[in-house]
Protein backbone atom coordinates (compact mmCIF):
# COMPACT_ATOMS: atom_id res chain seq x y z
CA UNK A 1 0.00 0.00 0.00
CA UNK A 2 2.79 2.15 0.95
CA UNK A 3 4.10 2.34 -2.43
CA UNK A 4 0.73 2.39 -4.53
CA UNK A 5 0.51 6.21 -4.37
CA UNK A 6 4.18 6.28 -4.84
CA UNK A 7 3.76 4.51 -8.02
CA UNK A 8 0.52 6.73 -9.39
CA UNK A 9 2.10 9.61 -8.42
CA UNK A 10 5.12 8.59 -10.99
CA UNK A 11 3.09 7.51 -13.68
CA UNK A 12 1.18 10.96 -13.67
CA UNK A 13 4.49 12.81 -13.36
CA UNK A 14 5.53 10.48 -16.06
CA UNK A 15 2.24 11.86 -17.80
CA UNK A 16 2.72 15.27 -17.44
CA UNK A 17 6.49 15.17 -18.63
CA UNK A 18 5.28 13.22 -21.86
CA UNK A 19 3.06 16.62 -22.53
CA UNK A 20 5.48 19.07 -21.43
CA UNK A 21 7.76 17.56 -23.88
CA UNK A 22 4.62 17.39 -26.94
CA UNK A 23 4.37 20.89 -25.76
CA UNK A 24 7.75 21.97 -26.36
CA UNK A 25 8.25 20.19 -29.12
CA UNK A 26 5.22 21.99 -30.23
CA UNK A 27 6.73 25.09 -30.27
CA UNK A 28 9.52 24.46 -31.12
CA UNK A 29 7.93 23.21 -34.70
CA UNK A 30 6.16 26.10 -34.99
CA UNK A 31 9.00 28.34 -34.20
CA UNK A 32 11.03 26.80 -37.01
CA UNK A 33 7.89 27.49 -39.80
CA UNK A 34 7.37 30.98 -38.56
CA UNK A 35 11.30 31.60 -38.60
CA UNK A 36 11.32 30.53 -42.16
CA UNK A 37 8.20 32.78 -43.05
CA UNK A 38 10.01 35.59 -41.75
CA UNK A 39 12.91 35.25 -43.29
CA UNK A 40 11.35 34.55 -46.92
CA UNK A 41 9.35 37.64 -46.70
CA UNK A 42 12.24 39.80 -45.51
CA UNK A 43 14.16 38.71 -48.37
CA UNK A 44 12.16 40.47 -51.22
CA UNK A 45 13.57 44.11 -50.74
CA UNK A 46 16.77 43.10 -51.61
CA UNK A 47 16.89 44.20 -55.26
CA UNK A 48 18.57 41.08 -56.66
CA UNK A 49 15.86 39.83 -59.14
CA UNK A 50 15.09 36.39 -58.02
CA UNK A 51 12.10 36.10 -60.07
CA UNK A 52 11.41 32.82 -58.61
CA UNK A 53 10.90 34.63 -55.09
CA UNK A 54 9.01 37.03 -56.44
CA UNK A 55 6.44 34.43 -57.88
CA UNK A 56 6.29 32.89 -54.45
CA UNK A 57 5.18 36.78 -53.12
CA UNK A 58 2.82 36.94 -55.81
CA UNK A 59 1.11 33.77 -54.48
CA UNK A 60 0.99 34.96 -51.24
CA UNK A 61 -0.61 38.09 -52.63
CA UNK A 62 -3.57 36.20 -54.64
CA UNK A 63 -4.04 34.03 -51.43
CA UNK A 64 -4.68 37.19 -48.87
CA UNK A 65 -7.69 38.71 -48.70
CA UNK A 66 -8.55 42.25 -49.41
CA UNK A 67 -7.53 44.95 -46.41
CA UNK A 68 -9.15 48.30 -46.50
CA UNK A 69 -12.63 47.56 -48.28
CA UNK A 70 -14.66 50.43 -48.71
CA UNK A 71 -11.72 52.97 -48.29
CA UNK A 72 -11.04 55.47 -50.47
CA UNK A 73 -7.51 56.96 -50.60
CA UNK A 74 -4.38 55.56 -49.21
CA UNK A 75 -3.18 52.95 -52.16
CA UNK A 76 -1.01 50.15 -50.35
CA UNK A 77 2.63 50.39 -51.11
CA UNK A 78 4.57 48.72 -53.63
CA UNK A 79 4.93 45.12 -52.68
CA UNK A 80 8.46 44.56 -54.17
CA UNK A 81 10.94 46.16 -56.19
CA UNK A 82 10.06 47.27 -59.60
CA UNK A 83 10.60 44.18 -62.68
CA UNK A 84 11.49 45.32 -66.20
CA UNK A 85 11.18 42.36 -68.69
CA UNK A 86 9.29 40.02 -66.68
CA UNK A 87 5.52 38.85 -67.76
CA UNK A 88 4.14 40.07 -64.52
CA UNK A 89 0.15 38.91 -63.62
CA UNK A 90 -2.73 41.48 -62.96
CA UNK A 91 -4.58 39.82 -60.19
CA UNK A 92 -8.52 40.47 -59.80
CA UNK A 93 -9.11 40.36 -63.45
CA UNK A 94 -12.00 38.06 -65.20
CA UNK A 95 -9.50 36.86 -67.69
CA UNK A 96 -5.88 36.70 -67.71
CA UNK A 97 -3.90 39.48 -68.00
CA UNK A 98 0.28 39.68 -67.98
CA UNK A 99 1.95 43.32 -68.14
CA UNK A 100 5.86 43.09 -69.44
CA UNK A 101 7.26 46.58 -69.80
CA UNK A 102 6.51 50.69 -69.38
CA UNK A 103 7.70 52.77 -71.54
CA UNK A 104 7.07 56.65 -71.49
CA UNK A 105 4.97 57.99 -74.68
CA UNK A 106 5.23 61.84 -75.69
CA UNK A 107 4.08 61.36 -79.44
CA UNK A 108 0.58 60.44 -79.27
CA UNK A 109 -1.07 60.66 -75.79
CA UNK A 110 1.45 61.96 -72.57
CA UNK A 111 0.93 58.74 -71.16
CA UNK A 112 2.72 55.59 -69.93
CA UNK A 113 2.51 52.79 -72.38
CA UNK A 114 3.12 49.42 -71.27
CA UNK A 115 3.41 46.10 -72.85
CA UNK A 116 0.65 43.79 -72.01
CA UNK A 117 -1.48 40.49 -73.51
CA UNK A 118 -5.03 39.75 -72.22
CA UNK A 119 -8.24 39.24 -73.85
CA UNK A 120 -8.09 40.30 -77.61
CA UNK A 121 -12.05 41.22 -77.23
CA UNK A 122 -13.48 42.58 -73.58
CA UNK A 123 -10.92 42.72 -71.78
CA UNK A 124 -10.90 43.92 -68.15
CA UNK A 125 -10.88 47.45 -67.43
CA UNK A 126 -7.96 48.31 -65.54
CA UNK A 127 -6.37 51.29 -63.74
CA UNK A 128 -2.39 52.08 -62.94
CA UNK A 129 -0.87 53.19 -60.11
CA UNK A 130 2.29 55.19 -60.19
CA UNK A 131 4.97 55.84 -57.83
CA UNK A 132 6.92 59.11 -59.40
CA UNK A 133 10.36 60.04 -58.36
CA UNK A 134 9.52 62.84 -56.36
CA UNK A 135 7.19 60.29 -54.18
CA UNK A 136 4.03 61.31 -55.43
CA UNK A 137 1.26 57.93 -55.70
CA UNK A 138 -1.04 59.47 -58.26
CA UNK A 139 -4.09 56.97 -60.34
CA UNK A 140 -4.33 57.09 -63.62
CA UNK A 141 -7.17 56.39 -66.43
CA UNK A 142 -6.34 54.21 -68.46
CA UNK A 143 -6.98 53.03 -72.47
CA UNK A 144 -6.44 49.56 -73.15
CA UNK A 145 -6.06 48.73 -77.21
CA UNK A 146 -5.34 45.49 -78.81
CA UNK A 147 -2.27 45.40 -80.63
CA UNK A 148 -4.04 45.44 -84.37
CA UNK A 149 -2.27 41.72 -85.15
CA UNK A 150 -3.19 39.60 -83.19
CA UNK A 151 -5.25 37.02 -85.60
CA UNK A 152 -8.48 36.93 -84.16
CA UNK A 153 -7.08 34.55 -80.99
CA UNK A 154 -8.67 34.62 -78.20
CA UNK A 155 -5.94 36.66 -76.15
CA UNK A 156 -3.61 39.60 -77.96
CA UNK A 157 -0.62 41.46 -77.33
CA UNK A 158 -1.92 44.40 -76.18
CA UNK A 159 -1.27 48.33 -74.86
CA UNK A 160 -2.04 49.28 -71.71
CA UNK A 161 -2.02 53.38 -72.43
CA UNK A 162 -1.40 55.26 -68.37
CA UNK A 163 -2.76 58.59 -69.26
CA UNK A 164 -1.07 61.75 -68.09
CA UNK A 165 -3.74 64.19 -69.02
CA UNK A 166 -4.89 66.33 -66.77
CA UNK A 167 -2.79 64.91 -63.69
CA UNK A 168 0.02 68.04 -64.26
CA UNK A 169 2.69 65.37 -65.07
CA UNK A 170 4.36 65.72 -67.59
CA UNK A 171 5.87 62.33 -69.45
CA UNK A 172 9.51 63.39 -68.95
CA UNK A 173 8.45 63.04 -64.67
CA UNK A 174 7.66 59.18 -65.44
CA UNK A 175 11.16 58.20 -66.08
CA UNK A 176 12.02 55.94 -63.82
CA UNK A 177 8.94 55.54 -61.62
CA UNK A 178 7.08 52.28 -60.98
CA UNK A 179 3.84 51.48 -61.98
CA UNK A 180 1.53 48.61 -61.35
CA UNK A 181 -1.79 48.24 -63.27
CA UNK A 182 -4.62 47.29 -61.16
CA UNK A 183 -7.95 45.54 -62.29
CA UNK A 184 -10.71 48.64 -62.25
CA UNK A 185 -13.03 45.96 -60.01
CA UNK A 186 -10.59 45.75 -57.10
CA UNK A 187 -8.62 48.95 -56.63
CA UNK A 188 -7.65 48.71 -53.33
CA UNK A 189 -6.05 45.64 -53.89
CA UNK A 190 -2.48 44.95 -53.36
CA UNK A 191 -0.62 45.22 -56.61
CA UNK A 192 0.54 41.92 -58.22
CA UNK A 193 2.76 44.08 -60.50
CA UNK A 194 5.45 46.53 -60.62
CA UNK A 195 7.20 48.26 -64.00
CA UNK A 196 9.90 50.33 -64.11
CA UNK A 197 8.81 53.21 -66.72
CA UNK A 198 11.96 53.07 -69.26
CA UNK A 199 12.71 56.38 -70.97
CA UNK A 200 12.18 56.53 -75.08
CA UNK A 201 14.01 59.78 -75.56
CA UNK A 202 16.44 59.63 -78.48
CA UNK A 203 19.89 60.11 -77.51
CA UNK A 204 22.22 62.08 -79.63
CA UNK A 205 24.37 60.71 -81.95
CA UNK A 206 22.64 57.72 -83.13
CA UNK A 207 21.05 58.56 -86.23
CA UNK A 208 23.25 55.85 -88.13
CA UNK A 209 22.88 53.47 -85.43
CA UNK A 210 21.39 49.79 -86.82
CA UNK A 211 19.89 47.66 -83.87
CA UNK A 212 18.26 44.63 -84.91
CA UNK A 213 14.64 42.95 -83.26
CA UNK A 214 13.83 39.49 -83.65
CA UNK A 215 10.78 37.08 -82.24
CA UNK A 216 11.22 34.95 -79.02
CA UNK A 217 13.35 31.95 -79.84
CA UNK A 218 11.07 28.87 -79.06
CA UNK A 219 11.22 24.98 -79.92
CA UNK A 220 14.37 24.85 -77.85
CA UNK A 221 16.28 26.86 -81.28
CA UNK A 222 19.96 24.65 -81.66
CA UNK A 223 21.20 26.13 -84.81
CA UNK A 224 24.69 27.40 -83.51
CA UNK A 225 26.25 26.88 -86.59
CA UNK A 226 24.08 28.70 -88.59
CA UNK A 227 23.76 31.75 -85.72
CA UNK A 228 27.13 32.35 -85.67
CA UNK A 229 26.86 33.36 -89.50
CA UNK A 230 23.92 35.16 -89.36
CA UNK A 231 25.07 37.35 -86.51
CA UNK A 232 27.95 38.09 -87.68
CA UNK A 233 26.60 38.80 -91.81
CA UNK A 234 24.37 41.19 -89.74
CA UNK A 235 27.59 42.67 -88.14
CA UNK A 236 29.50 43.28 -91.60
CA UNK A 237 25.97 45.15 -92.52
CA UNK A 238 26.16 47.92 -89.86
CA UNK A 239 23.80 45.92 -86.95
CA UNK A 240 25.62 46.90 -83.59
CA UNK A 241 22.80 45.76 -81.38
CA UNK A 242 20.55 42.82 -80.82
CA UNK A 243 17.40 42.33 -78.92
CA UNK A 244 16.12 38.65 -78.60
CA UNK A 245 13.69 36.92 -76.62
CA UNK A 246 13.67 33.34 -74.87
CA UNK A 247 10.95 31.27 -75.00
CA UNK A 248 13.07 28.44 -75.32
CA UNK A 249 16.33 27.48 -76.30
CA UNK A 250 19.19 24.91 -76.14
CA UNK A 251 21.78 24.97 -73.67
CA UNK A 252 24.78 25.27 -76.52
CA UNK A 253 23.09 28.54 -78.33
CA UNK A 254 22.18 30.10 -74.87
CA UNK A 255 25.75 29.91 -74.10
CA UNK A 256 26.68 31.31 -77.67
CA UNK A 257 24.00 34.02 -77.13
CA UNK A 258 25.64 34.46 -73.35
CA UNK A 259 29.00 35.33 -75.45
CA UNK A 260 27.61 37.82 -77.62
CA UNK A 261 25.75 39.65 -74.46
CA UNK A 262 29.08 39.74 -72.67
CA UNK A 263 30.17 41.61 -75.54
CA UNK A 264 27.78 43.90 -75.19
CA UNK A 265 25.75 42.57 -78.68
CA UNK A 266 22.97 41.01 -77.34
CA UNK A 267 19.45 42.04 -75.14
CA UNK A 268 18.24 38.64 -74.32
CA UNK A 269 15.29 38.92 -72.25
CA UNK A 270 13.27 36.19 -70.39
CA UNK A 271 9.77 35.44 -72.25
CA UNK A 272 7.65 33.14 -70.67
CA UNK A 273 4.31 34.32 -71.01
CA UNK A 274 1.33 32.23 -69.33
CA UNK A 275 -0.70 31.80 -72.40
CA UNK A 276 -1.12 28.74 -75.04
CA UNK A 277 1.08 29.27 -77.68
CA UNK A 278 -1.20 29.29 -81.55
CA UNK A 279 -4.08 28.21 -79.91
CA UNK A 280 -5.10 31.23 -77.13
CA UNK A 281 -2.22 34.03 -78.80
CA UNK A 282 -0.69 34.01 -82.36
CA UNK A 283 2.82 32.46 -81.71
CA UNK A 284 4.60 33.16 -78.57
CA UNK A 285 2.79 36.46 -77.88
CA UNK A 286 5.28 37.69 -81.20
CA UNK A 287 3.61 41.00 -81.41
CA UNK A 288 3.82 41.88 -77.74
CA UNK A 289 7.85 41.06 -78.37
CA UNK A 290 8.41 43.03 -81.62
CA UNK A 291 6.84 46.38 -80.08
CA UNK A 292 8.26 45.94 -76.30
CA UNK A 293 11.69 46.03 -78.80
CA UNK A 294 10.28 49.04 -80.91
CA UNK A 295 10.20 50.89 -77.30
CA UNK A 296 13.22 49.47 -75.83
CA UNK A 297 15.39 50.27 -78.70
CA UNK A 298 14.37 54.03 -79.40
CA UNK A 299 16.58 55.49 -77.20
CA UNK A 300 18.99 53.52 -78.31
CA UNK A 301 18.74 53.51 -81.96
CA UNK A 302 18.70 55.72 -85.06
CA UNK A 303 17.44 52.53 -87.43
CA UNK A 304 15.87 49.12 -85.92
CA UNK A 305 15.78 46.31 -88.19
CA UNK A 306 12.89 43.80 -87.81
CA UNK A 307 13.56 40.45 -89.27
CA UNK A 308 13.56 36.73 -88.01
CA UNK A 309 17.11 34.55 -87.56
CA UNK A 310 16.71 33.18 -91.47
CA UNK A 311 16.48 35.96 -92.68
CA UNK A 312 19.12 38.85 -93.97
CA UNK A 313 18.12 42.06 -95.70
CA UNK A 314 21.42 42.03 -98.45
CA UNK A 315 21.18 45.69 -100.29
CA UNK A 316 22.76 45.27 -103.48
CA UNK A 317 24.89 48.02 -103.86
CA UNK A 318 25.60 50.07 -101.00
CA UNK A 319 28.35 47.77 -98.52
CA UNK A 320 26.33 48.30 -95.35
CA UNK A 321 22.53 49.15 -94.75
CA UNK A 322 22.91 52.15 -92.85
CA UNK A 323 24.47 53.18 -95.98
CA UNK A 324 21.50 52.41 -98.14
CA UNK A 325 19.26 54.03 -96.07
CA UNK A 326 20.89 57.23 -96.23
CA UNK A 327 21.12 56.41 -100.13
CA UNK A 328 17.33 55.71 -100.12
CA UNK A 329 16.41 58.87 -98.37
CA UNK A 330 18.58 61.28 -100.53
CA UNK A 331 15.63 60.87 -103.10
CA UNK A 332 13.66 62.56 -100.90
CA UNK A 333 13.21 66.83 -100.59
CA UNK A 334 13.14 68.15 -98.26
CA UNK A 335 14.43 65.27 -96.46
CA UNK A 336 11.31 66.12 -93.73
CA UNK A 337 9.65 63.90 -96.37
CA UNK A 338 12.05 61.20 -96.62
CA UNK A 339 10.46 57.83 -95.48
CA UNK A 340 10.25 56.74 -91.81
CA UNK A 341 10.53 52.79 -92.43
CA UNK A 342 11.77 51.18 -95.71
CA UNK A 343 9.88 47.67 -96.67
CA UNK A 344 11.98 44.76 -98.08
CA UNK A 345 10.67 42.44 -100.31
CA UNK A 346 11.24 38.64 -99.29
CA UNK A 347 12.70 36.17 -101.63
CA UNK A 348 13.19 32.43 -100.72
CA UNK A 349 16.53 30.51 -100.70
CA UNK A 350 15.65 26.95 -100.23
CA UNK A 351 18.44 24.76 -98.27
CA UNK A 352 17.43 21.88 -100.54
CA UNK A 353 18.14 23.31 -103.50
CA UNK A 354 22.01 22.83 -104.83
CA UNK A 355 24.89 24.16 -103.80
CA UNK A 356 26.93 27.12 -105.60
CA UNK A 357 29.79 24.93 -107.42
CA UNK A 358 31.59 29.14 -107.25
CA UNK A 359 30.55 29.76 -103.87
CA UNK A 360 33.93 30.80 -102.48
CA UNK A 361 33.34 29.93 -98.61
CA UNK A 362 31.95 27.35 -96.86
CA UNK A 363 28.81 29.16 -95.57
CA UNK A 364 25.20 28.64 -95.96
CA UNK A 365 24.70 32.26 -97.66
CA UNK A 366 27.94 31.84 -99.83
CA UNK A 367 26.32 28.12 -100.89
CA UNK A 368 22.51 29.03 -101.45
CA UNK A 369 22.50 31.33 -104.37
CA UNK A 370 19.23 30.25 -105.78
CA UNK A 371 16.18 31.84 -105.08
CA UNK A 372 12.45 32.35 -106.14
CA UNK A 373 12.80 34.09 -109.73
CA UNK A 374 9.84 37.01 -108.85
CA UNK A 375 10.26 38.13 -105.30
CA UNK A 376 7.32 38.46 -102.63
CA UNK A 377 5.12 41.29 -103.18
CA UNK A 378 5.57 43.99 -100.37
CA UNK A 379 3.74 43.06 -97.70
CA UNK A 380 3.64 39.67 -97.97
CA UNK A 381 6.25 38.35 -95.72
CA UNK A 382 8.21 41.52 -95.89
CA UNK A 383 9.94 42.88 -93.32
CA UNK A 384 11.53 46.33 -92.54
CA UNK A 385 14.04 48.78 -90.85
CA UNK A 386 12.45 51.68 -89.49
CA UNK A 387 13.34 54.76 -87.32
CA UNK A 388 11.84 53.72 -83.99
CA UNK A 389 11.03 57.43 -82.74
CA UNK A 390 8.64 57.47 -85.88
CA UNK A 391 6.59 53.95 -85.43
CA UNK A 392 3.71 53.48 -83.04
CA UNK A 393 3.07 49.76 -83.59
CA UNK A 394 4.62 47.51 -85.52
CA UNK A 395 3.60 44.09 -86.84
CA UNK A 396 5.22 41.11 -88.55
CA UNK A 397 5.60 42.57 -91.99
CA UNK A 398 4.98 45.90 -92.13
CA UNK A 399 4.54 49.01 -89.92
CA UNK A 400 1.03 49.05 -88.44
CA UNK A 401 1.12 52.85 -87.31
CA UNK A 402 3.87 55.81 -87.91
CA UNK A 403 3.90 58.37 -85.26
CA UNK A 404 1.96 61.46 -86.69
CA UNK A 405 3.67 62.56 -90.32
CA UNK A 406 5.78 59.47 -91.03
CA UNK A 407 5.34 57.27 -93.39
CA UNK A 408 6.52 53.75 -94.96
CA UNK A 409 8.03 53.16 -98.53
CA UNK A 410 8.65 49.68 -100.60
CA UNK A 411 12.26 49.47 -101.53
CA UNK A 412 12.71 48.25 -105.00
CA UNK A 413 14.48 45.13 -105.38
CA UNK A 414 17.36 46.37 -107.36
CA UNK A 415 18.68 47.76 -104.09
CA UNK A 416 18.01 45.23 -101.26
CA UNK A 417 16.11 42.15 -101.03
CA UNK A 418 14.99 40.13 -98.14
CA UNK A 419 16.96 36.58 -98.33
CA UNK A 420 14.80 33.73 -96.74
CA UNK A 421 16.83 31.33 -95.86
CA UNK A 422 14.53 27.73 -95.43
CA UNK A 423 14.32 24.43 -95.87
CA UNK A 424 11.64 24.07 -98.45
CA UNK A 425 7.83 24.49 -98.93
CA UNK A 426 5.92 26.49 -96.21
CA UNK A 427 3.13 23.28 -95.91
CA UNK A 428 5.50 20.56 -96.30
CA UNK A 429 5.79 18.60 -100.03
CA UNK A 430 8.40 19.13 -102.13
CA UNK A 431 6.40 21.10 -104.93
CA UNK A 432 7.70 24.43 -103.98
CA UNK A 433 11.03 23.44 -105.55
CA UNK A 434 9.74 23.94 -109.13
CA UNK A 435 9.06 27.79 -108.78
CA UNK A 436 10.87 29.38 -111.45
CA UNK A 437 14.38 30.30 -109.81
CA UNK A 438 17.70 32.15 -110.32
CA UNK A 439 20.71 31.90 -109.18
CA UNK A 440 21.87 35.36 -107.45
CA UNK A 441 25.60 36.09 -105.94
CA UNK A 442 24.51 38.99 -104.06
CA UNK A 443 26.21 36.97 -101.11
CA UNK A 444 29.45 36.25 -102.33
CA UNK A 445 30.55 40.21 -102.05
CA UNK A 446 30.92 39.88 -97.77
CA UNK A 447 31.79 35.59 -98.29
CA UNK A 448 35.69 35.88 -97.83
CA UNK A 449 35.35 38.83 -94.93
CA UNK A 450 32.54 37.04 -93.70
CA UNK A 451 34.13 33.47 -93.41
CA UNK A 452 37.00 35.08 -91.61
CA UNK A 453 34.89 36.63 -88.82
CA UNK A 454 32.77 33.13 -88.47
CA UNK A 455 35.96 31.32 -88.33
CA UNK A 456 37.82 33.95 -85.70
CA UNK A 457 34.45 34.15 -83.89
CA UNK A 458 33.69 30.46 -83.46
CA UNK A 459 37.40 29.93 -81.94
CA UNK A 460 36.36 32.35 -79.36
CA UNK A 461 32.92 30.70 -78.63
CA UNK A 462 34.62 27.44 -78.46
CA UNK A 463 36.72 28.49 -75.51
CA UNK A 464 33.94 29.09 -73.23
CA UNK A 465 31.18 27.05 -75.01
CA UNK A 466 32.69 23.51 -75.63
CA UNK A 467 29.77 21.66 -76.89
CA UNK A 468 28.53 24.68 -79.41
CA UNK A 469 29.40 23.44 -82.49
CA UNK A 470 29.52 20.23 -83.84
C1 LIG B 1 11.26 60.52 -51.12
O1 LIG B 1 11.18 59.72 -49.94
C2 LIG B 1 12.44 59.20 -49.51
C3 LIG B 1 12.19 58.26 -48.33
O2 LIG B 1 11.19 58.73 -47.50
C4 LIG B 1 13.37 60.36 -49.17
O3 LIG B 1 14.62 59.86 -48.78
C5 LIG B 1 13.54 61.23 -50.39
O4 LIG B 1 14.33 62.36 -50.09
C6 LIG B 1 12.18 61.70 -50.93
N1 LIG B 1 12.39 62.38 -52.20
C7 LIG B 1 11.83 63.56 -52.50
C8 LIG B 1 12.15 64.13 -53.84
O5 LIG B 1 11.09 64.14 -51.72
C1 LIG C 1 16.17 30.57 -71.47
O1 LIG C 1 14.96 30.34 -70.77
C2 LIG C 1 14.92 29.08 -70.12
C3 LIG C 1 13.53 28.89 -69.57
O2 LIG C 1 13.10 29.98 -68.83
C4 LIG C 1 16.00 29.03 -69.05
O3 LIG C 1 15.98 27.79 -68.40
C5 LIG C 1 17.35 29.28 -69.70
O4 LIG C 1 18.35 29.33 -68.73
C6 LIG C 1 17.34 30.58 -70.50
N1 LIG C 1 18.60 30.68 -71.24
C7 LIG C 1 19.35 31.77 -71.22
C8 LIG C 1 20.62 31.70 -72.01
O5 LIG C 1 19.06 32.76 -70.60
C1 LIG D 1 25.54 21.34 -99.59
O1 LIG D 1 26.76 21.25 -98.89
C2 LIG D 1 26.66 20.84 -97.53
C3 LIG D 1 28.04 20.92 -96.88
O2 LIG D 1 29.00 20.22 -97.62
C4 LIG D 1 26.08 19.43 -97.47
O3 LIG D 1 25.94 19.00 -96.14
C5 LIG D 1 24.70 19.45 -98.15
O4 LIG D 1 24.18 18.12 -98.18
C6 LIG D 1 24.80 20.00 -99.57
N1 LIG D 1 23.43 20.20 -100.04
C7 LIG D 1 23.03 19.90 -101.25
C8 LIG D 1 21.60 20.12 -101.57
O5 LIG D 1 23.81 19.42 -102.09
C1 LIG E 1 1.90 35.95 -101.18
O1 LIG E 1 2.73 35.57 -102.25
C2 LIG E 1 2.56 34.21 -102.67
C3 LIG E 1 3.62 33.94 -103.72
O2 LIG E 1 3.68 34.94 -104.69
C4 LIG E 1 1.15 34.02 -103.20
O3 LIG E 1 0.97 32.67 -103.60
C5 LIG E 1 0.17 34.36 -102.09
O4 LIG E 1 -1.15 34.28 -102.56
C6 LIG E 1 0.43 35.77 -101.57
N1 LIG E 1 -0.39 36.01 -100.41
C7 LIG E 1 -1.13 37.09 -100.29
C8 LIG E 1 -1.92 37.20 -99.03
O5 LIG E 1 -1.18 37.95 -101.14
Amino acid sequence: MKWRPRAVSYRAKERANISFFIFIMFFAVFGVIFLTQLLLLERPNATGSSRARYNEELQSWEGRTETGNGETGEAPPPAHAPLDAVWQPVAGTRFRFYVYSAYVERRTVPAVRVIAATKTRGADAVICRIWLPDNRTLTLKTRVKAIRENWNLKYSATYVLCLLRGTGVKPQDTVGASISVVAASSPSRPPTNLLTVLDTEPKSGIEETLHVCVKPFHYSYSRSDWLVEWFELNRILGASHFYMYNESLSAPVGCLLDHYRRQGLVTLLPWKLPIISKVEIRTEGQFAAFNDCLYRSMSATGWLLVIDVDEIVMPRRERSLPALFTALRAFYSPPSKAPAAFLFRNAFFYLRWENDTEAPAPLVTARKTRRWATPHALKNRSKYALRPRDAVEIGNHFVWEHAPGATSAGVPPERALLHHYRMACEYGGMNCLTVPSTVDRTAHRWAEELSQRVTAEKEQIKRTCPATFT
